[in-house]
């Protein structure tokens, strides 16, 4: 999302929008489910440990204020914050972006420079939305806006990025950057220009980064569709796949917006290492999942559940923005609200409290520590486990949460014997329940331990059942060793 142009505030954010003209093309809609019981059962391996926990989900698209400090910092410390992505978006005058002009370019590049000081104060990876410093989201319609490489030229974008490249050298801007080379292109297809414009441009903006930036590192492509629901829209992919091939310029990391109300992060990505393999590119790298939460999963329950998909992949993954304009820019993407949101939105407004999600964040950051270990959501891929074992504390912690829907699940932990526990006998466990608020901005009570209980158990394994009859809440359980 992030570009939709300011008079349609709120209308498109949902649609991720680029233009309205692009609505009828998305796929973005919510996508019409069947109400479907939760069922199943997901698996905790203990016996496999996939390294130190490193808090994958604790990005965050934009959220920050043009104050740097007007968010307390332990709002961001508590819950891990390490990433973000940034490029002054939606921004009105006088910060449109470079093509309004250097003094509007000066205007967003202020916003991106104080996001990148809180970023680099919390020690995180920070990505800057050429798109966004460039202003396509300044315009009434796409044919207004110049696009690089129009009327054949790339002389003023590339100006763009020399003036971008030599502002960021001097402010000391150049350490954990990486260049997300242009938003969503296939919502739109990059401001009507279609398909072929656009690869001719990755290639030049993806060669000019990494010729010009020192240790100029890029990532793409940055579709709002998902290999696996792209449909007739496929060929965005498979031909970019080929074309940075070609050029040498697959990016230091792939890039994907992991969206939707239906499908999980191992069959997108799955399919992405297909595409990518038939044009002869052997990825190995990270994939940087630039947005993660459907707009109305960001609740706790469906949190967990990409908390769980991103930590199985090693995925770092920034959380979804759906607010518009100045907005936009505060509330930590909606883990933070205040009173003087939404309709009564005061920029002034300084007295945070903690929104929906956010005592999950703060338990994954501050309790899930130890060792990771492997875990397999159910099959049918609507619930989901991140667990870890913590030896000096004699802890595993297990989240456990789910695509917003009702039933009963389990948790199966196996491997009991590989923490010292004897095959069968009896497990003391701890569970918290994580509330839920009515609205996004409303503040949220804190968790709730549910206290300690004797689970029986043979064959190793113990199965913990999860009882969902509120379909936002999420869940911890401690089991004791
Ligand atoms: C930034 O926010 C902090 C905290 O609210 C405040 O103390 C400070 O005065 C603000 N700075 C500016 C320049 O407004
Ligand atoms: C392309 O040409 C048109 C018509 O001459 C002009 O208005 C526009 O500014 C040019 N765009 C760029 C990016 O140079
Ligand atoms: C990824 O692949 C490259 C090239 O095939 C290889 O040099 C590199 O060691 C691989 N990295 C990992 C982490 O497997």
């Amino acid at each position: 999302m992030v570009s939709s142009i300011q008079s349609l505030k709120g209308l498109l954010l949902v649609l991720n929008a680029v233009f309205p003209t692009a609505q009828a093309s998305l796929t973005r809609e919510p996508r019409e489910l069947g109400r479907r019981d939760l069922m199943g059962t997901s698996n905790v391996f203990l016996g496999d440990r996939t390294g130190a926990p490193k808090n994958m989900a604790s990005g965050i698209l934009l959220g920050l204020p043009l104050n740097g400090s007007q968010i307390p910092d332990h709002f961001l410390s508590d819950v891990g914050f390490n990433n973000m992505r940034s490029g002054g978006s939606q921004l009105g005058e006088p910060r449109r972006g470079w093509t309004r002009g250097y003094e509007e370019f000066l205007g967003r590049y202020e916003s991106l420079k104080s996001d990148y000081e809180v970023t680099r104060r919390h020690g995180g990876g920070f990505q800057i939305m050429i798109h966004d410093m460039w202003g396509i989201d300044s315009y009434g319609s796409p044919e207004e806006v110049p696009y690089p490489g129009d009327n054949g030229s790339y002389e003023d974008f590339d100006n763009f990025l020399d003036t971008f490249f030599e502002l960021l050298i001097q402010d000391d801007m150049v350490e954990n950057v990486r260049w997300d080379i242009w938003n969503e292109p296939d919502n739109g297809e990059f401001g009507n220009r279609g398909l072929d414009r656009y690869l001719e441009y990755y290639v030049h903006a993806h060669q000019k980064i990494v010729r010009d930036f020192p240790g100029g590192k890029t990532t793409g492509p940055s579709f709002g569709r998902l290999p696996n629901f792209a449909g007739d829209m496929i060929n965005w992919f498979t031909e970019w796949a080929s074309r940075v091939a070609e050029n040498d310029a697959v990016p230091d990391q792939v890039s994907l917006h992991f969206l939707y109300g239906d499908g999980d992060l191992t069959t997108s990505i799955n399919q992405f290492v297909g595409i990518l393999s038939d044009a002869g590119i052997n990825y190995n790298g990270t994939w940087n999942i630039q947005e993660y939460g459907n707009p109305d999963q960001q609740i706790p329950s469906t949190a967990v559940w990409n908390i769980a998909q991103l930590e199985r992949h090693n995925a770092p993954g920034l959380r979804a923005n759906w607010r518009g304009g100045l907005e936009l820019h505060d509330l930590l993407a909606n883990l933070l609200g205040k009173e003087g949101s939404g309709d009564q939105y005061d920029i002034n407004d300084v007295d945070y409290w903690p929104a929906r999600e956010y005592p999950v964040y703060v338990y994954y950051h501050q309790e899930m520590t130890g060792e990771r270990v492997r875990t397999e959501m159910t099959e049918d891929t609507l619930a989901d486990s991140f667990a870890v074992i913590d030896d000096s504390a004699r802890r595993v912690r297990i989240l456990a949460g789910s695509r917003p829907q009702t039933g009963t699940w389990n948790i199966q932990v196996n491997d009991l014997d590989t923490v010292g526990l004897a095959e069968s006998g009896n497990i003391m466990v701890r569970t918290i329940k994580f509330n839920t608020a009515p609205g996004i901005y409303d503040r949220v009570a804190d968790p709730e331990d549910l206290g300690t209980s004797t689970v029986a158990y043979q064959q190793n394994n113990v199965i913990l059942e999860v009882r969902q009859t509120d379909p936002a809440e999420a869940w911890a359980f401690e089991l004791e060793f």
